[in-house]
């Protein structure tokens, strides 16, 4: 059986600041795959349209997300970095999935619901299409494998069934002029076109919570920046937000089954597991049986000694905005060769005349 060829690729919205949620869902593994994969990051401006058109400071934002790529060490010139505006095949690939796609499926979007709120109706048309452009994101390039944080979970099930009806539908073209490749879908050998992406959202920390309500997701939205710890935050803010965190009065359990029901403290030891490569069973092996009192102040440390670097290196690197602008500008013209590749033969396999 044909397989594809192993492929990373994931975004990153240029909207608000980075925080550790971020980086320990997403960008962190965006740097350890690269030791074994080709990878493409992308700073998906053009998502960032979706809950709100018009943003000031689009450009520092874009340039912003891009220093944090590199301030955590992925290497522009080995793998693809780029914004998603300078290669335009992936608008066009979005709309052959808006017919793609059913109504039914995007309604099922809660990742819609949540953002778009109470008035539906004032939300905009491309909030309700995010996720098929994020399916375009992907499967322009026919990446095989996304790091993501938990909550982008259901868009990748969208992007597998887009995948899905799309080979299916086409079956007839794709395998006259060879363009698929023979994939197993469960135990079934499909000629596919698109690969049936698969989510990398293992991990000790593939939800970071926020600090003050275990219960909430760490996010950008939220208005207490108590809640998150932001990668731009310096050594004192840290600290601070750290030692603030909301806690219960238990010391920390010897298991991982000692965590269930308490939001607070999971959240607090995922967070060190991650930053420090390991698992939480053995980060409770070492503070089992210790109070916050002890644990917390271990956490700033570690937390000071792998952020202060990034944030340092993003401070410098924002400082010369012309490099940033020239890695995005090499990474998108090697971007769109690729992404041509594959839109030339979407459209022949559709019969568009070129
Ligand atoms: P975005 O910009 O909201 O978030 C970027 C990445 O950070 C992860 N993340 C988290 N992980 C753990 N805990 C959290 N609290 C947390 N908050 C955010 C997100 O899961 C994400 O991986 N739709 C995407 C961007 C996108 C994309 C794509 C991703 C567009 N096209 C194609 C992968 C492939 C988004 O809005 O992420």
């Amino acid at each position: 059986m044909t397989e594809f060829k192993p492929l990373v690729f994931s975004g990153v919205q240029p909207t608000g600041n980075l925080h550790l949620g971020n980086y320990l869902g997403a960008i962190r593994k965006f740097v350890a795959l690269q030791e074994n994969n080709d990878c493409i990051y992308c700073v998906v401006d053009m998502h960032a349209l979706t809950a709100q058109l018009v943003h000031e400071d689009m450009a520092t934002q874009i340039r912003s997300i891009t220093a944090a790529f590199l301030a955590a060490g992925i290497d522009p010139e080995k793998h693809i970095v780029f914004n998603q505006s300078q290669v335009p095949q992936h608008a066009e690939l979005a709309w052959i999935f808006n017919c793609v796609a059913r109504i039914g499926w995007m309604n099922r979007m809660t990742q819609f619901k949540d953002k778009a709120g109470k008035d539906r109706e004032q939300a905009s048309l491309g909030l309700y299409a995010y996720p098929s452009l994020m399916a375009a994101d992907i499967l322009v390039y026919r990446a095989t494998h996304v790091p993501v944080g938990d909550d982008q979970k259901q868009h990748l099930e969208l992007a597998r069934d887009i995948a899905m009806k799309f080979n299916m539908d086409f079956h007839d073209k794709i395998v006259p002029t060879g363009l698929g490749i023979d994939i197993k879908v469960g135990e079934e050998p499909v000629h596919a076109y698109f690969p049936m992406v698969e989510p990398l959202i293992d991990g000790p920390a593939p939800r970071v919570m926020s600090l003050k309500d275990g219960t909430k997701k760490m996010s950008k939205s939220d208005p207490s920046d108590l809640s998150r710890i932001n990668l731009m935050d310096d050594q004192d803010a840290i600290s601070k937000k750290i030692r603030k965190a909301k806690t219960d009065p238990d010391a920390l359990p010897s298991e991982v089954d000692g965590l269930k029901g308490r939001p607070e403290a999971d959240n607090l030891v995922g967070i060190f597991a991650a930053l420090a490569d390991r698992s939480k069973e053995d980060v409770l092996i070492e503070f089992g049986g210790q109070q916050f009192s002890v644990f917390k102040p271990a956490l700033i440390d570690l937390a000071v000694n792998v952020l202060a670097p990034i944030n340092a290196e993003m401070r410098r690197l924002m400082e010369d905005p012309g490099h940033i602008d020239a890695v995005l500008r090499d990474g998108s013209a090697r971007a769109r060769v690729r992404a041509e590749k594959t839109m030339n033969e979407v459209r022949d396999i559709i019969g568009f005349v070129r």
